[in-house]
């Protein structure tokens, strides 16, 4: 068993039975949500759930709520309705990145084709929001569409920097914020909204989810460059061959001249993609990149102490931080 998947058991060890129960409601809600919009897209959208995940945003919106057992119901539409942008948000960016792979399965993009794979994802978006709003939770519906806005100004913000190798560092991590983090705080948004936490510390929770992402991308972006190809099931360097400047070169090309001078576009190769890596990882730039996310992710943890949290479920949410601090795939 990998840490991450020993981690998860000891977050519902913290958290509570109620979490796996509600994790399997989440589920049969997710495949119910899927369907019922005809045999062909209905078979898409649920072949992209049924491929699996980490289920990480569903988890964070149940962690952050608490037990609520009077309001299940409102609790798994929010839980689903994050993981069905998640969804629908990969689907879409299968097809812009022309990749054949997600979750060790063919995409729809590959499978299907464009038209295909841009109507399961807007599928997939919008089931999520008549999802929240059967729940009746205008806050809610708010924090999820400032989600998907910052998500879709992320993704153009990638385009924009594109093969620019000088990208300042707080472009970049603005890019990491709107891309992943702010979908990781609406779900720990609409958790405290279920729980009736104040404004004020549903905005805390956020901020939590906010970090915890921001971590999590920039350790993606890590594992990106530190392969291995067997731990990760992705080509070594798969971002630079797509001209995605990530953390480790930014640093990189501070230590190394000869990296500063580099022009992405001579890297069209796994090969020559693979030697790039290698001398990123020369210049001790992924060790500092991961120090930066766990230094993200302690502090994060920290702000939790202020929340008035059952001791398991705050127990519960930093094993979350911890388990995306010990990611290597
Ligand atoms: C995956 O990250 C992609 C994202 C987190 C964001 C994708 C956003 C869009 C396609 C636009 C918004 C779409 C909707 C439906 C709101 P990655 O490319 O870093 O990781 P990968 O290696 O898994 O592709
Ligand atoms: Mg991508």
């Amino acid at each position: 068993m990998s840490s991450a998947a020993a981690t998860l058991s000891e977050i519902v060890r913290a958290a509570g039975s109620h979490v796996p129960r509600l994790l399997g409601l989440v589920e049969q809600r997710l495949k119910t949500l899927a369907a019922g919009h005809g045999p062909v897209l209905a078979a898409h959208a649920g072949d992209t759930i049924a491929a699996g995940g980490k289920r990480m945003r569903p988890l964070l919106v149940l962690l952050a709520a608490g037990p609520q057992a009077a309001r299940e119901p409102e609790l798994i539409a929010a839980a689903a309705s994050v993981e069905l942008i998640h969804s629908a948000t990969l689907v879409h960016d299968d097809v812009l990145d022309g990749a054949h792979l997600r979750r060790g399965v063919p995409t729809i993009w590959a499978q299907g084709g464009r038209a295909l794979a841009v109507a399961t994802g807007d599928l997939l978006f919008s089931r999520a929001f008549s999802e929240l709003t059967a729940a009746g939770s205008l806050p809610a519906v708010r924090s999820l569409s400032r989600a998907t806005s910052a998500l879709a100004e992320g993704e153009l913000l990638q385009r924009q920097d594109a093969w620019n190798a000088a990208v300042p560092i707080e472009r970049y991590l603005l890019r990491c914020e709107l891309k992943t983090a702010r979908l990781f705080e609406a779900a720990c948004e609409l958790g405290a909204q279920v729980a009736r936490l104040t404004d004020a510390q549903i905005a805390e929770l956020g901020s939590f989810g906010r970090a915890i992402g921001l971590a999590f991308q920039l350790l993606d972006d890590v594992i990106d460059v530190a392969g291995p190809a067997s731990l990760t099931g992705k080509q070594r360097g798969a971002d630079l061959l797509d001209g995605t400047v990530t953390l480790p070169l930014i640093l990189a090309r501070e230590r190394d001249a000869q990296l500063a001078a580099l022009d992405l576009r001579t890297i069209t190769t796994p090969e020559q993609a693979e030697e790039l890596c290698a001398r990123i990882e020369r210049t001790d730039a992924l060790a500092e990149a991961r120090a930066r996310a766990l230094r993200v992710v302690a502090e994060a943890k920290c702000r939790l102490d202020a929340l008035p949290l059952e001791a398991g479920q705050r127990q519960a949410l930093k094993l979350v931080g911890d388990s995306v601090a010990d990611r290597t795939a």
